[in-house]
């Protein structure tokens, strides 16, 4: 029988990377439909958020099956330089919603998010956000619903 989620010990693990080419937006389609796929299958949530080249994803789910997609994440050409930001046991989903949300920033985001545009308007800086704990996760989940939740 399989396991129930409250079984099983569920992780986020929170990566920055940067991409190979400028992706357009037929290429993140395609990340897109086979994250949501395959993601769907291994229980995994989550966030990707792209920004001036840069990629920040969360994963979150059953620690192995997030280990096992991180493994074919990192290994995809489309990116590189991946430095793991987070990774830890959490209570709950905060994604539960998307089996891969997805959002490009762009300049307005900027002007409606700008307590985060440091930390965005150059690129995705992973040392300012992972010198922030809890940062990365609330960037991830302000674009995910929409909304502020920083000031
Ligand atoms: C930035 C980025 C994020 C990705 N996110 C996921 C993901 O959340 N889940 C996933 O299975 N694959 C993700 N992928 C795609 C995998 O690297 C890989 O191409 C895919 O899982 C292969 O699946 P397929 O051969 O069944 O299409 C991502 C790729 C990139 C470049």
């Amino acid at each position: 029988m399989p396991l129930k989620e409250s079984e099983l010990s569920l992780i986020h693990l929170i990566y920055v990377s940067t991409a190979t080419e400028e992706l357009d937006d037929v290429e993140l389609d395609r990340i897109m439909d086979s994250s949501v796929r395959r993601n769907t299958a291994a229980r995994i949530t989550g966030m990707l958020l792209y920004a001036g080249g840069n990629f920040m994803q969360v994963l979150e789910g059953p620690e192995a099956d997030v280990d096992a997609t991180m493994l074919r994440i990192a290994a995809d050409p489309r990116h590189h330089g991946l430095v793991v930001i987070d990774r830890c046991a959490i209570d709950q989903r905060s994604f539960g919603a998307w089996h891969m949300g997805y959002r490009r920033v762009c300049r307005l985001d900027m002007q409606s998010h700008p307590s985060l545009a440091p930390y965005l308007s150059n690129g995705i800086d992973a040392d300012g956000i992972a010198a922030r704990p809890g940062l990365a996760i609330e960037m991830l989940q302000d674009f995910a619903y929409g909304q502020r939740l920083l000031g």
